[in-house]
């Protein structure tokens, strides 16, 4: 096929601003150049001939000219590595049409057609996981975001919504089972083969298509709606895996029930179809009645998943269901707009996880996500608005950003309209746009007249990237206690200047004798400075401010140790004394590894830190799940976060100093609490799940004071384990202490579960995140070892993610670990760019970095950037993460 001519931008679509895609300069597109697509697309019908090697598709689309659009002479339907075999209009094979770059630009005269389109795909050698794919002999499909132009030519964008009809036929004997969006509405066969129609009634955007052909089978269950509606649920796994479905079931159920009560959300099918599938990039995916979901997100049982892995899986599933309304119902109008859908389904479930558990403790838990990845993002070269201005590649912008901070921005609205305006808001968001593909702004607009707020203001947290900085003083004078809050928003790659941001800021006066305070308040930052007064104090009170974490700001502020100590003790907000406790011990370790503390000051600050953790310990108000919270230490990311250039070597080994010196200090009572907790009978409740959680961290610190008495208890532990969360807590602490008990049971570990990919995962993340003064050496061994695969993304992750988020051996000063993970890019990049560009980012923070380290980084990034051939994810991160945006 020639191309004829190189049209520029026919079809107003950002996307395809630019033609011809130069692969060292791939084009950048921006949102300000969002332009409607001048067709719409009524109808979809597909029809599937299922081969794993060989898949025919066509594809017929029954278009008509968008009035609300510009007119265009053509159609543009988006390609990514396929050919079309024939194609027709209205019946008639045409010759009217031309490739241009990867996609397929149809001259049309008329004001509406049917095309019929027919390609052929591979789906066995697809290694990107993106369109049709086979793993373990099952074929599935990834589509978000722009996946299904690899299935056949489309308007691959969230704004071209479609009634999807599709038919399938394959191997009755290779794909029993076939499945796809909506209902189900014939089958039937002929000789070996057979086939299905389904039809999806609700118009959707191509990203939410998916089909799923396979030897599977279900745990099948289901649920009355509040309307009354009874839907059909089934969890298809492999054979061996149905009796690890149960919990992935239940959490369904019980999102269902709680997307209905908290939000007023029902179902809107017959069938709600999960398929766990083990070659995914992602977690889990939320197409439209079939949502497809990673192993890991759906498989527990105890000897096999821990107490993580379990909220995972009810997180994930509530996540995923919870877009039926936040994102399918309502969808995006282009990316850019990602936020709208994944910033607020990972709120609600946030809610939904903190709901169904201990909500301070979940809290805690997505502030320490929130602070050790999205942070970091937010102060370095890939910083980026929660609703970007431009992107080369979109799949780079599922960042903790879009969603993490994304999340905690409608939060800061649900928090300064309270739960009952918020929830008129969101109901009118769902009132006002069901149907349709939506703006951030109809977000914003919708929450401002539901819940009668003005957000003009508020506005900015859309547009402007970088984590505020609250400078906070408090004086007093007389009965007064004069508060002074200051706000800066630094500067961010292509944003220099900021405005400043409406902060919410609850916070607390506590009176130093009693250790009560008045009650709490919701302060609002509007300004770059403002000042409160609050009167009745004869003494300066002790101030607890960003409780619940009620603003995604850092706080700055003066604060003695006392202080600090008395908050950790006393505070009455979970969120805030656990702040308390981090803002001792990160306060502690950032002079330390800056000044050279001297060692009567290291004793004082640390008899502090142990006299308030003692106080933890001892406190038996506390849950032990919350206790947990209280006892575990700063990551060293985040005391690197904390500092303008950061010796990720010597925060280490500081870190590593205090955790030595409050496992001697704390000697006795952590003894105690493992004595407490070690033979407590397994159960899922919230008592049995915080046993587990303290008895590890005690194990921690025992194994940094005691390392000889830690390897008696942890082989103990690890030989009576009767569920994976003691199992591998035992062995984590032991994979860090060189011992005989060290080899053993890692070769043990490996025996028992050599036929359970996900508990495999965890033994090579064990030992890549470990440590061990020689992790690099078993890293190296560990991506020799026969059951290590560039294949699966699951496996790729834990030997390698594992090993970038290690704070020692990443960083080791030969820049050896550096080097490891370029390689790593450099080989997985052509087998599945997606995920090899997820490792850009761990090197992209050189210039927070001491000087000799940051160089060698520079160089590992040098090195990827000069190979002659990279995709389009990964350049586009090198070429960010360089300053060569
Ligand atoms: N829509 C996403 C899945 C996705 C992400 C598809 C990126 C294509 C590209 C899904 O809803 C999602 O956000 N999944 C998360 C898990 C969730 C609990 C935050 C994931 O897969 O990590
Ligand atoms: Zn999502």
């Amino acid at each position: 096929m020639d191309i004829a001519r190189t049209p520029s931008n026919p079809d107003g679509n950002p996307e395809m601003a630019d033609a011809a895609v130069d692969p060292k300069n791939p084009p950048e597109i921006r949102r300000e150049d969002y332009r409607p697509f001048p067709w719409i697309v009524s109808e979809t019908r597909l029809d599937f001939e299922l081969g794993i090697d060989c898949t025919r598709v066509r594809s017929t689309l029954t278009i008509s000219r968008n009035a609300k659009a510009d007119r265009s002479a053509t159609i543009r339907l988006n390609g990514d590595g396929i050919e079309a075999t024939s194609v027709t209009v209205d019946g008639e094979p045409t010759q009217s049409w031309v490739m241009d770059g990867d996609d397929l630009v149809l001259t049309l005269p008329g004001d509406a057609h049917e095309i019929r389109i027919e390609t052929e795909i591979d789906p066995s050698a697809n290694s990107q996981l993106m369109g049709l794919y086979a793993s373990n002999g099952m074929l599935c499909t990834q589509c978000e975001a722009e996946g299904f132009r690899r299935i056949t030519f489309f308007p691959d964008r969230p704004d071209v919504l479609s009634t999807y009809s599709v038919r399938m036929s394959g191997s009755k004997d290779r794909f029993p089972v076939l499945l796809c969006n909506g209902n189900r509405v014939a089958t039937g066969e002929e000789g070996d083969t057979h086939w299905a129609e389904w039809h999806d009634p609700w118009p959707k955007p191509s990203y939410l298509f998916a089909l799923v052909a396979g030897d599977l089978v279900a745990r099948s269950d289901s649920f009355t709606t509040m309307g009354g509606r009874e839907v059909e649920l089934n969890v298809w796994v492999r054979e061996g895996d149905l009796d690890r479905t149960e919990h992935a079931m239940e959490s369904l159920k019980r999102s269902m029930k709680w997307d209905e009560e908290v939000f007023g959300r029902e179902y809107d099918l017959d069938l709600f179809n999960i398929v766990a599938v083990s070659d995914f990039n992602m977690g889990a995916m939320e197409n439209k009645g079939l949502n497809i979901f990673n192993t890991k997100y759906v498989l527990a049982d105890p000897e096999t998943a821990t107490d993580g892995d379990y909220d995972g899986v009810e997180g994930v599933i509530g996540h995923e269901y919870f877009h039926n309304w936040s994102g399918n119902r309502i969808t995006c109008r282009d990316w850019f707009q990602l936020s709208l859908k994944e910033g607020f389904t990972v709120l609600r479930d946030q809610l939904f996880s903190a709901d169904m558990g201990s909500e301070p403790v979940k809290r805690i838990e997505d502030v320490r996500i929130l602070r050790g990845v999205q942070f970091p993002e937010d102060s370095g070269p890939l910083a980026h608005p929660i609703r970007p201005d431009s992107y080369r590649e979109i799949s780079n912008f599922y960042t903790a950003t879009v969603y993490n901070k994304g999340a905690e921005v409608i939060r800061m609205m649900r928090t300064m309209a309270g739960e009952e305006r918020f929830r008129k808001g969101t109901d009118l968001y769902f009132d006002r746009h069901d149907g349709a593909a939506a703006t951030c702004e109809d977000f914003v607009s919708s929450i401002e007249d539901g819940a009668a707020l003005d957000l003009t203001r508020f506005r900015r947290w859309y547009s402007q990237a970088g984590t505020p900085r609250v400078g906070v003083t408090l004086e007093h004078d007389g009965e007064t206690a004069r508060l002074t809050l200051t706000q800066t928003v630094p500067a961010t790659p292509g944003q220099s200047e900021k405005q400043p941001m409406p902060i919410p800021l609850k916070l607390a006066l506590f009176d130093r004798a009693s250790g009560t305070h008045r009650g709490e308040e919701l302060v609002i930052l509007n300004e770059d400075r403002a000042e409160v007064t609050f009167d009745g104090f004869t003494e300066k009170p002790i101030l607890s401010i960003n409780r619940t974490f009620s603003a995604p700001v850092t706080i700055e502020r003066d604060v003695s140790r006392e202080e600090l100590v008395f908050l950790a003790e006393k505070d009455d907000d979970p969120f805030a004394r656990y702040e308390a406790m981090q803002e001792l011990m990160t306060g502690h370790l950032v002079a330390d590894v800056t000044d050279d503390v001297d060692d009567d000051e290291r004793e004082a600050v640390c008899e502090d830190i142990a006299r308030a953790m003692r106080s933890v310990l001892e406190d038996d108000q506390l849950d032990d799940l919350m206790r947990g919270e209280l006892l575990m230490m700063p990551g060293a990311t985040y005391v690197a976060e904390q500092m303008l250039v950061a010796d990720p070597g010597r925060i280490h080994a500081r870190r590593e100093t205090l955790k030595t010196a409050l496992g001697t200090r704390l000697a006795g009572s952590l003894q105690e609490l493992y004595a407490r907790t070690e033979n407590m009978p397994f159960s899922l409740d919230a008592g049995a799940k915080g046993a587990r959680k303290v008895k590890t961290l005690a194990l921690a610190y025992i194994a940094a004071s005691d390392p000889a008495k830690a390897v008696e208890l942890a082989a103990r532990q690890y030989d009576r384990a009767d569920n994976m969360t003691d199992r591998q807590g035992a062995l984590m602490v032991l994979a860090g202490l060189d011992s005989a008990e060290r080899t053993g049971k890692l070769l043990d570990f490996y025996n028992r579960y050599q036929n359970n990919a996900l508990v495999i995962d965890k033994w090579f993340a064990i030992q890549a995140g470990s440590l061990h003064p020689r992790a690099i050496e078993h890293v190296k061994a560990l991506r020799d070892h026969p059951d290590f695969t560039l294949k699966n993304p699951n496996r790729v992750r834990s030997l390698y993610m594992a090993f970038a988020a290690n704070p020692a051996a990443f960083h080791a000063e030969d820049g050896e670990g550096y080097a490891m993970i370029a390689d790593l890019i450099l080989e997985l990049d052509p087998i599945n760019a997606q995920t090899a560009a997820r490792f850009v980012p761990p090197l992209g923070r050189w210039r927070r970095i001491e000087e000799k380290r940051a160089k060698l980084m520079r160089e590992a990034l040098e090195r990827i950037a000069a190979a002659p051939k990279l995709s389009r994810d990964t350049f586009e991160q090198v070429a960010r993460s360089l300053g060569r945006g």
